[in-house]
């Protein structure tokens, strides 16, 4: 039984609070896969395949012919932002895609115009801009937010919207007891209570009108009692946080291999140079606080040293970021990583990822909005749990540890898709080859 999805009709508008690298990359390249400039490299709605029934049944249609996503000529692109840059000038500052490639796609992304930002200069330390709602308390900026949104779909006639914060990474917070119910959070917008950070203002505001929320960064933002409640009563989909795309991803794909095949570890020692914006606001300890904390919670969870403690209960694990401005979006990270294997002999890895930081998320993020319009036109409500793969720090159900190897995260969100269409799920056993 395959179960019932709305069909995938008229525009989707995607909202992203945060113009900045990440969020100019991907609707300018959206742009250029469109006028067939590129190839959405990365993408696995675009480009990854779904193997259906028995290896030899041969049927291995790609995703987007599998399940109902909404097209590439159906997105329209919004955002805030704390500055006036349009999303044409936001990306030339990015310094990530070519000025050649830019000017090719510079009438579609000078429309984009950065709405006024909810900005609180105690959650994002390093920067500051003009583009802000200064008027009233939270409350009002939390209505200001859902008439941008009206305001946005009118305009540009869209049938759905989907929201994902690409802002800045806010400060480390624990939920507090604002955070713990509906009623306390909306008591708490009226007193503009210190507590609720902008971020949480977005996500309320989007699941207020109806919009489904991911969320890029590590922040709290919509972990907390009193949003997740909304999720349900409003049936929307959400998920976070943190984009899994360069030396995390490298952990998560390595250190699966070293438990698989019983080889111990007892360090791993990250190091990076950024020198983006969001290497530029990581300097500040509370927002790398955030960072850290991600970077951090994914070796554990994969090696399991309660369960292994003779393979991994000494590890030591270190993770720094430094801002470097030469580098710019182009980080370089480096991996020391310390194993052992029979009789306890030691050996080393190391790992020197030259990679381009916002090359490797802009693709996460179009899959992102891709899959969370389609899980809201299923019908899911809450977290989906089955886009964890796209993230350093999966939201769960309370309670439930997240899954980090990105090959079960693979394997459960195509399972998911082949429940989606009533298709079997795969459990590789196999033994019917061999009957
Ligand atoms: N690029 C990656 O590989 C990667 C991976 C994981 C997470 N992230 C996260 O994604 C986010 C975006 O990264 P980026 O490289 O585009 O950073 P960026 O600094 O280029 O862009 C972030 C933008 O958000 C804006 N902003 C900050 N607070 C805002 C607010 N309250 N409302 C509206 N706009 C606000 C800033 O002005 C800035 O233009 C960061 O939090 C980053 O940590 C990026």
């Amino acid at each position: 039984m395959s179960i019932k999805i709305a069909p995938a009709k008229g525009k989707l508008g995607i909202l992203t609070p945060g113009l900045g690298a990440v969020a100019t990359t991907f609707m300018a390249g959206v742009e250029a896969v469109k006028k067939g400039l590129g190839e959405p490299v990365g993408s696995l709605t675009q480009l990854g395949t779904v193997r259906l029934g028995k290896r030899t049944d041969n049927r291995v249609p790609k995703i987007k012919d599998f399940v109902p996503l909404a097209g590439l000529n159906q997105l329209v692109f919004g955002g805030w932002d704390i500055f006036e840059d349009n999303a044409y000038e936001a990306a030339v500052n990015a310094r990530v895609l070519n000025a050649e490639l830019l000017r090719k796609v510079k009438p579609n992304l000078k429309k984009i115009m950065p709405m006024k930002a909810v900005f609180d200069k105690n959650y994002v330390k390093r920067i500051d801009g003009p583009n802000v709602k200064t008027k009233g308390t939270l409350a009002d900026k939390a209505e200001a937010l859902m008439d941008d949104m009206k305001k946005f779909r009118k305009e540009n006639g869209c049938d759905r919207l989907v929201m994902i914060w690409c802002g800045s990474t806010e400060v480390f917070h624990r939920p507090a007891k604002v955070h713990q119910t509906l009623a306390s959070f909306e008591q708490g917008l009226l007193k503009n209570d210190p507590d609720i950070a902008p971020s949480q203002i977005y996500a309320y505001a989007a699941l207020k009108s109806g919009v489904p929320f991911a969320n890029g960064a590590p922040n709290l933002t919509h972990d907390i009692p009193a949003l997740l409640t909304l999720t349900k009563d409003r049936s929307l989909p959400v998920c976070g946080k943190d984009f899994k795309t360069g030396q995390t991803y490298m952990k998560t794909l390595l250190a699966p291999g070293l438990k698989a095949r019983m080889l111990g570890c007892n360090g791993w020692f990250s190091t990076n140079i950024l020198g983006n914006r969001d290497g530029e606001v990581l300097e500040d300890p509370g927002s790398f606080k955030s960072k850290e904390e991600t970077k951090l919670s994914v070796l554990d969870q994969i090696l399991q040293p309660g369960l292994y403690p003779e393979l991994y209960k000494d590890l030591f694990h270190s993770v720094k970021i430094n801002y470097y401005p030469p580098r710019g979006d182009e980080k370089e990270g480096w991996d020391n990583i310390d194993i052992f294997g029979w009789l306890g002999y030691p050996m080393q890895i190391k790992i020197d990822f030259l990679c381009r930081d916002s090359i490797l998320a802009a693709p996460l993020v179009l899959d992102l909005v891709l899959f969370l319009d389609l899980a809201h036109r299923a019908g899911l409500k809450g977290v989906q749990e089955w886009l964890s793969f796209y993230f350093k720090a999966p939201m769960t159900a309370p309670g439930l540890y997240p899954e980090h190897d990105v090959f079960i995260q693979l394997m459960k969100l195509k399972n998911t898709l082949r429940w989606m269409r009533g298709e079997d799920l795969i459990t590789h056993l196999g033994l019917e080859y061999y009957d």
